[in-house]
């Protein structure tokens, strides 16, 4: 068989899809993340948007810093500020890549009220500036799937002559279909002059869920760089999802015949860390990675299974990675089996990380029969969650609660580095730790959702609580698990409201570009 081409990965979990309310990361878990996409195979990793604020800087260039084999992208809006940044981040990487975008289409010319000259131009400018500093240049005419055809071909032209290397097709609102996408990129390589050097590239948003499908298309209509993210992380329904696009080729590579570098068997780690770090929980039925993506449950199924697996898999769970045992873990589990079982689950701990753990897990275990590989997974969570430096911290909870109203919580945080404490009422024992933490830290953020789950069956089963915050149109989302519902409530509204103090200080890349100005800064 002919060699197959190869399609290019690039992943923007720590760009596009911490971008996405809630899925805020720290610096060591952006570092962890990029270290594990490098090692897979990933060809481009794209780690944030550097002028956003000091942390998403720090981060992109320590990646940069400790990258391997893979190209480090940084994004910049279209203005010599947010390049200039960028590349400041970038440059300490072997390859590194300046990605800089504009929404071309109509209702995107309109927020910064360019005309089409007037955004022409500018594009000529700031790809010119990004290709003076960087000879690795993406660009990217963001809402290109609802940008007029002439348009889209003069500006990716005037992009392609400025020195941009590869050219990026964003469906940014999940507007596409298959069909059309292959076209696009199709005709815009048979049409644009100077399209053969340079290489396209397909991002695709899920919000009618053909990311994938749409992705697909595009490389069957010419793209050779696919963009995605792990667990298909992103705004409103993410992003494409690597995992899919991995092994869709890989699985049909009969009708698509294209390979990507990436080691599939490293999927199932890597999605259960993206998982665990942004605090988006895989769903259960989702393609490769969720939970019932290789189980089978009905008597005919299983059956089948038993007499030859292909019956009802076209993939094995050993080719993402999928190689649990069934050890029970429980109150006489030592050391080893816990940081064997952990292994498996994607967590591999320093002796001293194991000691914690290993303590938090004897407490549970004192409290719970069995404990299952998602307690384990609610157990990691909360540990990596009480490592991160947080200005705020639970350290005292006790409330009265039952039939007798009003209940009442006797709440003891640690705000910077100082313990307070008050005792509030409420309407329930959430709502008066809710109400707690409120007295003790006054802020505005609303309680947007707060949803809770147990991780596995029974009376003594952990409570999993999930709670989203907005501010001023900032979201983000605390989770915790614990045996007593109330402790995780008031830990997951803690995380949420540490999270909402990181997100304050930081710039989103579609914030209005007309801040910065295109006068003041080209
Ligand atoms: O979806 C989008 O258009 C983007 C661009 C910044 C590439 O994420
Ligand atoms: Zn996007």
């Amino acid at each position: 068989m002919a060699d197959k081409d190869h399609v290019l990965i690039f992943d923007t979990t720590l760009r596009d899809g911490e971008q996405s309310p809630g899925a805020t990361m720290t610096h060591s878990q952006k570092l962890e993340i990029a270290e594990l996409l490098d090692d897979m195979g990933v060809d481009i990793i794209e780690a944030g948007f550097p002028i956003a604020s000091e942390g998403d800087f720090n981060a992109v260039s320590e990646i940069a810093k400790r990258s391997k084999d893979a190209v480090i992208c940084g994004l910049s809006r279209a203005n010599f500020k947010d390049i200039d940044r960028c590349w400041e981040a970038v440059k300490h990487a072997a390859q590194p890549r300046i990605h800089t975008f504009i929404g071309t289409s109509p209702l995107h010319r309109a927020i910064p009220d360019l005309t089409k000259d007037e955004m022409a131009e500018k594009i000529h400018e700031t790809v010119t500036h990004a290709r003076n500093l960087c000879d690795n240049v993406q660009w990217s005419p963001m809402d290109a799937t609802r940008t007029e055809w002439e348009y889209l071909t003069r500006v990716v032209e005037i992009a392609i002559k400025a020195g941009a290397t590869t050219i990026n097709i964003p469906d940014t609102v999940g507007y596409t279909a298959p069909r059309e996408s292959a076209d696009l990129i199709r005709r815009l390589i048979a049409e644009v002059p100077g399209a053969e050097d340079v290489i396209f590239a397909t991002h695709c948003h899920n919000d009618l869920g053909m990311a994938t499908a749409n992705s697909l298309a595009a490389v069957e209509g010419g793209a050779r760089q696919i963009e995605c993210t792990i667990n298909g992380l992103g705004e409103r329904a993410g992003n494409t999802a690597l995992e899919e696009v991995v092994m869709a080729l890989r699985v049909r590579g009969d009708i698509m015949p294209y390979d990507t570098g990436v080691d599939a068997t490293k999927l199932t780690h890597i999605s259960r860390r993206v998982a665990t770090v942004s605090g988006f929980a895989v769903q259960y039925n989702k393609a490769i990675v969720g939970k019932n993506a290789f189980a089978h449950e009905s008597g005919i199924h299983q059956d089948g299974m038993l007499k030859n697996a292909e019956t009802f898999e076209i993939m094995r769970p050993e080719d993402v990675g999928l190689t649990e045992t069934n050890i029970v873990m429980g109150k006489h589990s030592g050391r080893a089996a816990l940081r064997s079982k952990l292994h498996e689950l994607g967590f591999d701990l320093a002796d001293n990380q194991l000691n914690d753990v290993f303590v938090r897990f004897k407490a549970l275990a004192d409290r719970k029969k069995e404990v299952l590989a998602d307690d384990l997974m609610a157990l990691m969570r909360d540990q990596e969650a009480g490592d991160t430096v947080d200005r705020l911290k639970v350290k005292f909870l006790r409330v009265i609660c039952g039939t007798e109203a009003p209940q009442s919580a006797d709440l003891t945080l640690e705000i910077d580095g100082e313990d307070r404490q008050v005792t509030a009422q409420g309407d329930g024992p959430v709502d008066a730790t809710f109400n707690a933490v409120k007295e003790l830290f006054p802020h505005g953020a609303r309680l947007q959702l707060y949803q809770v789950h147990a991780v596995t069956e029974g009376t003594d089963a952990q409570a999993t609580v999930t709670v989203r915050l907005e501010e001023e149109g900032r979201i983000t989302t605390g989770q915790s698990a614990d045996t007593d519902t109330v402790v995780a409530s008031a830990k997951a509204y803690v995380a949420a409201l540490n999270r909402m103090l990181v997100k304050r200080e930081r710039v989103e890349p579609h914030s209005d570009t007309k801040q910065v100005s295109y006068k003041d800064v080209t």
